[in-house]
C-alpha cells in the first residue's frame, strides 16, 4: 500500500461493507485510520467488521441508507460522538448494476431510486459531514463515480446519468467548499472485480477470460486494491494541490480505440 499514515484520522466510507468500499476500508484501517463503514446492508456490514477483525483491523460499522436524509444526519451525529471530527468522506455507496430496461419500458421509479442513492446520497453525505470535516485538518471528500460517466453501453440510463452527475457534483463541491479548506475529487473506476469481496462469495477466486483481460491495456481486470491505493493518495496531504479532479482508473480500457 502507498506510504501514507492515517493514524489519528477518521475516514467514513459509505457502501464500505462490500466490494470496492470494503477494499478501501481494509486499506485505510491498515494505514492506521479510524475507519467508519456506513452501509444499508446490515448483514454485510457486520460480516465486514468480522473479516477485518481477523486481519487485526478494527472498524466501526454504522447502518445507513445514504438516500435517506434523516439516516445520514444520524450517521454524522454518531461519527461526531465517537471521533469528534472527520478527515475524509468517501462517497462510494451505489446501486452498482448499470443495466435497466429499454427506453420504451423505462420504469421511472427505478430511475429515481438509482439517482437517489448514487447522486443525492453523496450530496446529502457532504451536507451533513461538512461541520465535521471543518473540524479536521486538511479535510477531503472523494466521490467514486465510474468510466460510465463518460461512455455508455445501451440501456444504462439511470446509472450513467447518476455518475455523470457525480462527476459534475465533484467540481461543484470543490469550488463551493474551497473556502472551508475541503478538497473534493473523484475516482472513475473501470471494470473492478469485486468477486471475493462480497458477503455471498467471500474467498472465491474471480475467473476472467483472455478476452476480458486483453481489453485492458495493462492486461488484466482491476481489483479493489487498485482503487484503494489511489484513494489513500488522494485523501492524503501528498495530494494537497489536487482538487476538483477526476482520476480514471481502468487499466487503460477507455482509451483503447476500437475499429470493428
Ligand atoms: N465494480 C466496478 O466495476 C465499478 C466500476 C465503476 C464504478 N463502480 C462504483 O464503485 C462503487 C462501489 O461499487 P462495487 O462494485 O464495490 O459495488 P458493491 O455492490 O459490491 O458495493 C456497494 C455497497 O454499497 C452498499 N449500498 C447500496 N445502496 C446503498 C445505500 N442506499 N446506502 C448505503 N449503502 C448502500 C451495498 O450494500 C454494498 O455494500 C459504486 O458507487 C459503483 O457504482 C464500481
Amino acid at each position: 500500500m502507498a506510504d501514507t499514515n492515517y493514524s489519528g484520522k477518521t475516514i467514513l466510507i459509505t457502501g464500505g461493507a462490500q466490494g470496492i468500499g470494503f477494499g478501501m476500508a481494509q486499506a485505510f484501517a491498515a494505514a492506521g485510520g479510524n475507519v467508519v463503514i456506513a452501509d444499508s446492508d446490515e448483514e454485510a456490514g457486520e460480516q465486514a467488521v468480522k473479516s477485518l477483525k481477523k486481519l487485526q483491523l478494527e472498524v466501526l460499522f454504522i447502518p445507513c441508507d445514504v438516500s435517506k436524509e434523516q439516516e445520514v444526519e444520524e450517521l454524522m451525529q454518531r461519527v461526531e460522538e465517537k471521533y469528534g471530527q472527520l478527515n475524509a468522506l468517501i462517497n462510494n455507496a451505489g446501486i452498482a448494476d448499470p443495466f435497466m430496461g429499454s427506453l420504451d419500458a423505462l420504469d421511472m421509479a427505478e430511475f429515481d431510486q438509482v439517482l437517489s442513492v448514487n447522486l443525492r446520497g453523496p450530496l446529502l453525505c457532504a451536507k451533513y459531514a461538512l461541520p465535521l470535516l471543518k473540524k479536521a485538518k486538511h479535510p477531503v471528500i472523494l466521490n467514486i463515480s465510474s468510466t460510465r460517466a463518460f461512455m455508455s453501453e445501451p440501456n444504462t440510463f439511470a446509472y450513467t446519468a447518476s455518475k455523470g452527475g457525480l462527476e459534475a457534483l465533484t467540481h461543484s463541491l470543490a469550488v463551493s467548499l474551497s473556502k472551508e479548506g475541503v478538497r473534493v475529487n473523484a475516482i472513475a473506476p473501470g471494470w473492478i472485480e469485486t468477486g471475493g469481496w462480497q458477503k455471498e462469495d467471500a474467498g472465491q477466486a474471480p475467473q476472467h477470460t483472455k478476452q476480458d483481460q486483453e481489453q485492458h491495456l495493462v492486461g488484466r481486470v482491476g481489483m479493489p486494491a487498485d482503487i484503494a491505493e489511489a484513494a489513500l493518495f488522494l485523501c492524503s496531504e501528498k495530494a494537497g494541490f489536487i482538487t476538483g479532479q477526476s482520476l480514471t482508473i481502468d487499466g487503460g480500457m477507455t482509451v483503447k480505440m476500437i475499429y470493428v
